[in-house]
């Protein structure tokens, strides 16, 4: 308690000024600094996340089910940066709750799936076998020891596991291949071909591949480039421009052309990967160097700081687009630690990017998303405190200068499993009543897709959280 009221009034009067301009400190030189802000802006995100306490979902973020792959792939990434390992437990047990049959698709939510979706998880996992992320459950070693429990699945495994998935849904009903954007027939959105689902499992084959050397994956990122190059989404012929949305009715020839800053970041992180991967392919750096200029023209035109140009100036970005920019943020520093040319041009728009975030943080509140502009621009998300987070990590950069995803020759640990998210890995308890072998049947298909339809309709008027388990993954259905 203050001695006087004029002291406490002078001080509530300072408090609210520093309320109204306290923007987070920033030195983008000093280690410490960057360290600083990153750590009260992961506070600010995860004061929005409950599934670690008594009774919560691990890994659930209320409404949503994509985005904890996407806040833990942030929080591995800044425990990377910068050391802090805080949060990794959270991480681990949010992780390894949601894997479903070490595949990421776990029943819950299934249903309403997009296949971008479980991508975002598998590149989280993807991330955490990189970057030598701790395994397992928080305390696994221990527990494994006392129940003779089967070990936790590796990150590694699980990122395969959704590769695994995906692979059998590529359909070549339309366009002569591609990815569908939506899982299931009934969900709008499924006759779409998108590239933020073609360019991030082209990201995430690059990256097994490398990892890996297994030639399927390698195969597989080709194989989706090149695919994507045959559509506007990714225009290679020298423009360099990437489409988001493209569509089957029209063989993929028509274009919804919104720029969005993740699906550049998709296509020139997974580049970086067949770039190192291949030793320099000439074709990876083109592709590099196209994209970026792009990326540089379309999004950084103002003080080389980051802009999500689709929605910002429009006041429109949803709680979805609020996270794209930290996805261009990591993955454009990612891509310089293996195609070093690229280091200054983008660090300068990194460092510029994240004290554009910090005018928008405040010490004691969530982030504004408008990175170009001086003054906070009176909104604050869980989903800008990740973008920010994610370029505040970013900033790092320069302070680990041998930094570079590993592979098992480098220092990586996590276990492959080719065969992860196939049936011998899960539960007999759990097992569905569909084999593989009904699965091929075109007439169970369509008996399923009815079924699917009522549950989706049901669980959509009831709510009810203990649906059934819907279609396997692995079946395919073109
Ligand atoms: C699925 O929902 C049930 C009931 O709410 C919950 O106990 C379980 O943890 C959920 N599983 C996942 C993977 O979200
Ligand atoms: C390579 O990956 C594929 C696809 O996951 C798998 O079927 C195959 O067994 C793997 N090969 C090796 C040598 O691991």
């Amino acid at each position: 308690m203050l001695p006087c009221k004029w002291l406490r009034t002078l001080s509530v009067m300072i408090f609210m000024v520093k309320g109204a301009t306290g923007a987070l400190d920033l030195d983008i030189n000093d280690r410490d600094s960057i360290r600083a802000a990153a750590k009260i802006t992961a506070k600010n995100m995860m004061s929005y996340y409950d599934g670690h306490e008594p009774g919560q979902i691990p890994g659930k973020l209320r409404d949503t089910w994509w985005e904890g792959g996407a806040m833990f792939m942030t929080l591995i990434q800044y425990w990377y940066w910068t050391g802090d390992d805080t949060y990794n437990d959270m991480v681990r047990q949010g992780m390894l709750h949601q894997r479903g049959r070490n595949d990421f698709f776990p029943r819950n939510s299934s249903t309403y799936l997009g296949n971008d979706d479980q991508m975002f998880w598998g590149l989280a996992a993807m991330t955490a076998a990189e970057l030598g992320f701790p395994e397992g459950y928080p305390g696994a070693n221990e527990h494994n020891e006392k129940k003779k429990k089967k070990k936790d699945p590796s990150w590694l495994s699980l990122a395969q596991g959704v590769f695994n998935t995906q692979m059998p849904r590529w359909d070549e009903s339309a366009c002569g291949g591609g990815m569908r954007w939506q899982v299931w027939p009934y969900q709008g959105g499924y006759t779409t071909k998108n590239a933020i689902t073609n360019g991030g499992l082209f990201q995430l084959a690059a990256r097994l591949g490398r990892y890996t050397k297994n030639e399927t994956y390698i195969h597989w990122a080709e194989k989706i480039w090149d695919w994507s190059a045959t559509t506007p989404l990714l225009r290679a012929d020298g423009k360099w421009t990437i489409a988001d949305t493209t569509s089957v009715e029209n063989e993929c020839r028509d274009h919804g052309d919104q720029q969005w800053t993740y699906n550049y970041g998709a296509y020139i992180g997974g580049a970086a990967y067949m770039y190192d991967l291949t030793n320099g392919g000439k074709k990876w750096r083109a592709g590099i160097d196209g994209l970026l200029g792009t990326t540089w023209g379309e999004f950084f035109k103002v003080d080389n700081t980051m802009s999500e140009i689709g929605c910002e100036r429009s006041v429109t970005c949803d709680r979805n687009e609020d996270m794209f920019k930290g996805f261009l943020s990591s993955w454009l520093t990612f891509t310089t630690t293996m195609a070093p040319w690229t280091v200054d041009a983008v660090m300068l728009r990194i460092q510029q990017s994240a004290l554009g975030a910090a005018r928008q943080c405040h010490d004691d509140k969530s982030c504004g998303r408008r990175w170009n502009k001086d003054a906070w621009d009176g909104t604050s998300t869980m989903e800008s405190d990740m973008s920010a987070l994610s370029v505040f990590s970013s900033a790092m950069r320069p302070f680990k200068p041998g930094a570079q995803p590993m592979t098992p020759k480098t220092g990586a640990f996590s276990a492959s499993n080719p065969n992860a998210g196939m049936d011998e890995d899960f539960d007999p308890e759990k097992q569905r009543n569909i084999t593989d072998r009904d699965c091929a049947s075109a007439s169970l298909l369509t008996v399923l897709f009815v079924l699917l339809w009522i549950w989706g309709f049901i669980w959509t008027v009831f709510g009810n959280e203990q649906m059934p388990q819907c279609s396997p993954p692995s079946c395919p259905y073109a």
